[in-house]
This record gives structure tokens, C-alpha cells and sequence, in this order.
């Protein structure tokens, strides 16, 4: 029987992951589930321990869901630890979006300066993670999902050592969610190939004859879908610019391609309704007031309101087929061994995948044209710079990823941002 670790589990999402796992009981037979927290998250942990165990409860099988503070203690013999923590919890994230935002800047909570900062608070805790994995769990897989994802599994991977870490995100299963029924078809016979970086890759999609149907979902993406996550201002693609590339951008490609409605939209959403964590404490708050009612025992609807939407259908997924070495597709971050060709063998990339009791296997996309070549050794390079910064505290390596992010203008306030955002942050910064 399966042992199951979440770190961050007072998370508003988690009631998400406990339905993921009662659909997929019968593949994977979980004993218990630990939901692990801090301090400053005990009163939610316990709000939404009891929820979990309730679900477990209504379902046919005995599941035991406990509630710790204690890492350690939870991390006793784990198969799966998976983790969805937030440094500093929403309140870091405020910060994160209304710095930037004060400067005319994206502050996005993984893309743009945000983004940098929650790998900056991030890293090191990835890092504590698995050095307690090293000594209690050997042989877990850790299944991330805190973001800024792809960054956190990269230092995962390529800097703490552990290589069974497979790094998700819902966006991708969103457009696979969607596509089908544009294209007028049944799930199982589309075929996708993924290729980039967390929120930041694309894709083809193709029938059960081969034939490229990327062309014609293209002419579907400026129509409110449900392919684009709910945290995202659905502003148009400029058509002529996918046409030419012929290939399904992802949702956050709009903070790239039309950057500028973005960030007016942005700008007037932040001095409107408040940022994007305000209004998320505030669903947050309510989510929680419905948890703590003793008659609930399923994941409440208003849960979708969230971003992270079908995040589970993602995790429990990924876990059941690692165990029961199911070999299906799957869009994970991923070493990248040459399936990316211009980037780096041990480079973090989010691509299609197989996925078995071996990990991912990620697979070869082929060449791509010049101007996504450019775009991704740009952000990679970004992110890896991000990433030394955090490992390290270097300030001089923190401005390289600031002035390389094209979501930070890279003008007279870019050094006072990062500024602002390490004294903000200086709690969660030991390293700087
Ligand atoms: P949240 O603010 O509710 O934080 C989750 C929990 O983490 C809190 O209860 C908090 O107390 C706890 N926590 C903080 N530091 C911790 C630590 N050191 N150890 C253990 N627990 C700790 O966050 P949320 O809005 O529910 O989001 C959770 C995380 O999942 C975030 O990192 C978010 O970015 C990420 N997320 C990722 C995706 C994706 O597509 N990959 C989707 C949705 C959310
Ligand atoms: C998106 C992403 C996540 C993101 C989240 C935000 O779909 O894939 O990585 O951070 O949802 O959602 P929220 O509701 O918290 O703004
Ligand atoms: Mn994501």
C-alpha cells in the first residue's frame, strides 16, 4: 500500500487532489495520506485535514489522511511526496504582484519579477526538502507542483541531486481537456507533442491518421474555450502570428506576444478589484469558511474559480501511472536529454513525455524554427541565472535574471524592483 506526503498541504487546492485520488483508488491503493504544513498554515491544514478525511470517508475505501507540522515525521518511508507549499503564503504573493505592478511591471506570480522572487524563497526549501528525503525516503519520486514549477524542478533535479522529481503544471492538461471537442473528436484519438518550458511551451496536435489538425485549432484560439487557465486575461493572439508558426501557443505565451494589453489590463485589474492574490485570499477565505462545515465531504465548485484548476487530474495521474507503469503521454518538466535540441542535455524542460515506473521519458520534438529557438534559450538562460541567484544570494547574479526577463523592462526602476521585492522579502531571504 501506498504512503502519499503533500508539503503545503493546507492548501485550498488539496480537496482537489484528494478527488484525483479516490477516482484512481483502484490502480493506486493509497493506506495514508499526510498533509504536511507550517506554523502560520496550522489552522488551514486542520480545516482542510478534516475535509480530506471526510471525502475518504464518504468514498468505499479506508484511507487515513493525518495532519503534521513535523516534516520528518511525515516523510518516514513516503513513495510519493508531492508538494504545493507557498513561502510566505498569499500574502509574499501580494507582494509579489503589487511591487512590480507599482513600476508599470508584470508582477506575475511565476512569470516576470514575482515569479523570480517566489524561486528566490522557494529554492532553498526545495533543498531542505530533499535532504530530509535523502534520510527518510530514499526512493521516493517527488512530484512538484510549487512554482515557479519548472525552475523549482530544475534545482530539484540539477542542483539538489534528485532525479526521481517530475514537475507539473495544469495548463497543459486544460488545452487537452479542450482541444477535443473543438477539433470535434474523441480524446483518445488526438496526439500531442509538447514542447518548451513551464508557461512557456507549445504544441501540435494531431488525428488518429496523422494528420496535423494544429492549423485548424488555431482558428479556435481567440474563442473563450476553457483551454486557458481562469488566472489568465484572455486577451487576442494577433492570428497572423500563429498562422506563421504554426504551433499552439500556451496560455501565459500572452505576456510575450501581446504584452502590452496585458500588462494595461493588468494594471487596471490591480487598481480596480487588487491584485491577483487579494482577490485570492479573498475565494481563499471563503473556500475555507465552506471546508470547515462538517456536512461537506466533496471539493466544493468554487474551487474552480482558482488558476490551478484539474491540477490533480495532472498529479494523481502522473503518480498512478509511475506505479502501475501505465507508459501513457503525459506533459511533465523533465530532464531534458536532447529532446529539446538547442538546449542543454541536463536542461529543466516541460514536453511530452512517457511515463512509466522508470519516470518521464521525455520525447524528441525535432528542430525548432529560429524564433522559438531564440525565445526558449532566452528564458532558460533567465531562468538558470534565477536559479544560481537563489542557490546562492549573489545580488549581481539576480540583476543578470531581472535584466534578461522581457516581463521586467530593463530601465531606470529594473534594479529598484528587485530592490523593493528583497527588502519586502528579507524574512523568507537568508541567502541574500
Ligand atoms: P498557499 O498560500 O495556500 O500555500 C499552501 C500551503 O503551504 C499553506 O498552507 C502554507 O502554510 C504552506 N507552507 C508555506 N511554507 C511551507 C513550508 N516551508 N513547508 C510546508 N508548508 C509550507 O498556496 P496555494 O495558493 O494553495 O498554492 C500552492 C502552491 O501551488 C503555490 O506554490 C502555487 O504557486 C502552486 N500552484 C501550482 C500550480 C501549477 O500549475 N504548477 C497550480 C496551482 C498552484
Ligand atoms: C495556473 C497555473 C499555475 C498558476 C495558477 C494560479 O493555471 O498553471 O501555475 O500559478 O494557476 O492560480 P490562482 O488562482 O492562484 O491565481
Ligand atoms: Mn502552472
Amino acid at each position: 500500500a501506498v504512503k502519499i506526503v503533500t508539503i503545503g498541504g493546507g492548501s485550498s487546492y488539496t480537496p482537489e487532489l484528494m478527488e484525483g485520488f479516490i477516482k484512481r483508488y483502484e490502480d493506486l491503493p493509497i493506506r495514508e495520506i499526510w498533509l504536511v504544513d507550517i506554523e502560520d498554515g496550522k489552522e488551514k491544514v486542520e480545516i482542510v485535514g478534516g475535509l480530506a478525511q471526510r471525502m475518504w470517508d464518504a468514498s468505499p475505501y479506508d484511507v487515513k489522511v493525518y495532519t503534521t507540522l513535523d516534516r520528518r515525521e511525515a516523510l518516514k518511508d513516503a513513495d510519493f511526496v508531492t508538494t504545493q507549499f507557498r513561502v510566505g503564503l498569499l500574502d509574499a504573493r501580494i507582494k509579489d504582484e503589487r511591487i512590480p505592478s507599482l513600476y508599470g511591471m508584470l508582477g506575475q506570480e511565476t512569470n516576470g519579477a514575482g515569479g523570480m522572487l517566489k524561486a528566490f524563497r522557494t529554492i532553498p526549501v526545495i533543498g531542505e526538502i530533499i535532504r530530509d528525503m535523502r534520510e527518510l525516503c530514499p526512493d521516493a519520486w517527488l512530484i512538484n507542483f510549487t512554482n515557479p514549477s519548472g525552475m523549482v524542478t530544475e534545482a530539484a533535479i540539477k542542483h539538489f541531486g534528485w532525479k526521481k522529481t517530475i514537475g507539473l503544471c495544469n495548463v497543459p492538461t486544460i488545452a487537452m481537456m479542450a482541444e477535443p471537442k473543438l477539433a470535434g473528436k474523441d480524446p483518445k484519438d488526438l496526439n500531442y507533442r509538447f514542447a518548451g518550458i513551464n508557461h512557456f511551451h507549445w504544441h501540435k496536435v494531431f488525428d488518429e491518421n496523422g494528420k496535423d489538425l494544429t492549423p485548424e485549432l488555431i482558428e479556435h484560439i481567440n474563442e473563450k474555450n476553457g483551454g486557458t487557465p481562469a488566472n489568465i486575461y484572455q486577451a487576442e493572439f494577433p492570428m497572423e502570428l500563429l498562422r506563421s508558426m504554426n504551433l499552439l501557443p500556451c496560455g501565459y505565451h500572452r505576456y510575450y506576444y501581446v504584452k502590452q494589453t496585458m500588462l494595461d489590463h493588468a494594471l487596471e485589474e490591480f487598481r480596480e478589484g487588487g491584485t491577483r492574490a487579494e482577490q485570492m485570499k479573498q475565494t481563499e477565505k471563503e473556500l475555507f469558511e465552506l471546508y470547515k462545515n462538517t456536512e461537506l465531504h466533496t471539493k466544493p465548485e468554487q474551487l474552480s474559480k482558482r488558476g490551478g484548476a484539474y491540477y490533480s487530474d495532472a498529479a494523481c495521474e502522473c503518480i498512478r501511472a509511475i506505479y502501475a507503469n501505465q507508459k501513457i503521454h503525459m506533459v511533465v518538466s523533465t530532464q531534458n536529454n536532447g529532446a529539446i535540441s538547442c538546449l542543454d542535455d541536463d536542461s529543466i524542460v516541460e514536453v511530452s513525455s512517457i511515463i512509466s515506473a522508470a519516470g518521464a521519458q521525455p520525447m524528441a520534438f525535432g528542430k525548432l524554427p529560429p524564433a522559438e529557438k531564440g525565445w526558449l534559450q532566452m528564458m532558460k538562460a533567465m531562468e538558470e541565472c534565477t536559479i544560481q541567484a537563489a542557490l546562492t544570494g549573489d545580488y549581481g547574479m539576480a540583476l543578470e535574471a531581472f535584466v534578461l526577463n522581457p516581463l521586467v523592462e530593463n530601465n531606470k526602476d529594473t534594479q529598484r524592483v528587485l530592490d523593493e521585492l528583497l527588502v519586502a522579502h528579507e524574512k523568507y531571504l537568508p541567502q541574500f
